[in-house]
Formats: C-alpha cells, structure tokens, sequence
C-alpha cells in the first residue's frame, strides 16, 4: 500500500471508487443510473483544476483511494463555472425539473456558486475523501488527511472544510478523530460542514 500523488491514469480507478461511495459513503451505482455522473461533479473537476493537490491509495495495481480538493473555494468555483462546466454541459444539461435523484445532482452541477457560503469564509480550502470499502479503518484516511493538509499549509491556505451528509455518521466518527469541528451554517439542509486548521 502506498501514498502518491495523482496521476492522470488513475482516473478510471478514481472515478470508480467515487460512484462506490457516493451515496452518504456507500455504493450509489444503484441511486444514478449514468455512472460517471457523481465522479464528474465531485471528482473530476478537482483532478482537472487543481491535479497537484490530489493525493491516492496504491495497493500495487490500482488506486483504491483519494484525497482531492483545492486551496481556494472562490477560486475553484469560478474556474468550475468557466472552464469545468463548459466541458460537460453537453453530456449534462441543467434538468428542466427536479424529479429523479440524478436531477438534483445535476442542478448540483450547474450551481457551483453553491460552494460560497459566507460562514465557511474563514476556511478557504475544502476536500472530498473516499476509499473503497475494503480499504476503510486502515489508517489510509489519516494517512491521505495528514499529506493534503500539509499540501494545503505549503499553500498558505491557512484551513479547510467539508461539506458532509449528516447521516454518514462513520465519516463524521473520522472527521471527529482527526480534529475537524463542527461550522455553523444556517439552512444547511443534508449538510453538516466540518472544518479545521490546516497546522499539523
Ligand atoms: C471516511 C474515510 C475516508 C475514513 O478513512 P479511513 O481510512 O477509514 O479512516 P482511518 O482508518 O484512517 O481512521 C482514522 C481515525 O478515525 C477513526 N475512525 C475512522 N472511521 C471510524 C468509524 N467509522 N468509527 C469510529 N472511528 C473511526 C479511526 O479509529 C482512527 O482513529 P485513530 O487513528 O485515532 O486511532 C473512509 O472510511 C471512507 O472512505 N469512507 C467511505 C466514503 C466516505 O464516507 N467519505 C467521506 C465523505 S464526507
């Protein structure tokens, strides 16, 4: 098992990992039909703009795990809306209305603005981190943790949040050992936001 940095050639791994635990940490491949959907709103666009602060889990012969994100919410938001977005918009039209749980991912994908919440200021950066069921409670989740935030410290991002799905409760027991607290954010709906120094 090694830590490394990310390489375009993970991708497909990556993407796999993500759709097998987007759903509150779980597998979601049942919940969205097209399979790439989740991994293009909350993989892809992290890898595309910012590859060097993507970090994975080698077991030998594939990636089984990553830590992804970027230094400055402001900042990803603006190049998702301009340089992401436009690249997927094709394959992905904003939905005419919300009735499936694909729609509400891809009104998710098409209001990258959502990302800005004013509370959240103070934590410019923000992370997303999976690994695959049988890689979990190995001490991989720390592991990829502790080289993203110094990552994110030789930055100057001086901290960083998460938005999680309240009910994921075993990432919230992670979160909680690894020193994040909780943010408070009015009208946060399935959301709980986490957040903590990026000082080691
Ligand atoms: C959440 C996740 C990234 C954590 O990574 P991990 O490799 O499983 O966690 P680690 O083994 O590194 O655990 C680090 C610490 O957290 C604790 N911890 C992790 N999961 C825990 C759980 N479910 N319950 C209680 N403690 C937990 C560990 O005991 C460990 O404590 P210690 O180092 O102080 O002894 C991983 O389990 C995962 O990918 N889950 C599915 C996807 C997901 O939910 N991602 C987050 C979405 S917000």
């Amino acid at each position: 098992m090694r830590l490394r940095a990310f390489a375009p050639e993970d991708l497909p791994s990556l993407y796999d990992v993500c759709v097998r635990t987007a759903d509150a940490g779980g597998d979601a491949r049942q919940l969205y039909p097209d399979q790439d959907l989740m991994p293009t709103i909350f993989l892809a666009p992290y890898v595309a703009l910012d590859p060097s602060l993507a970090f994975v889990v080698d077991d030998g012969s594939r990636a089984v795990g990553y830590i992804i994100g970027t230094a400055d919410t402001g900042e990803f938001v603006r190049r998702c809306r301009q340089e992401w977005l436009p690249t997927v918009a094709g394959r992905y039209p904003a939905p005419a209305a919300i009735d499936t749980p694909s729609d509400e991912m891809l009104a998710l994908l098409h209001t990258p603005e959502r990302m800005i919440v004013p509370e959240l200021a103070a934590y410019p950066a923000h992370l997303h981190i999976d690994l695959l069921p049988a890689y979990q409670r190995k001490g991989l989740g720390r592991e990829l943790m502790t080289a993203f935030l110094a990552a994110l410290a030789g930055r100057g991002a001086p901290a960083v949040h998460l938005g999680m799905v309240t009910a994921n409760v075993a990432a919230r027991a992670f979160y909680d050992r690894l020193g994040f607290h909780v943010i408070d954010v009015p009208d946060a709906g399935v959301l709980t936001y986490l957040g903590r120094s990026t000082d080691s």
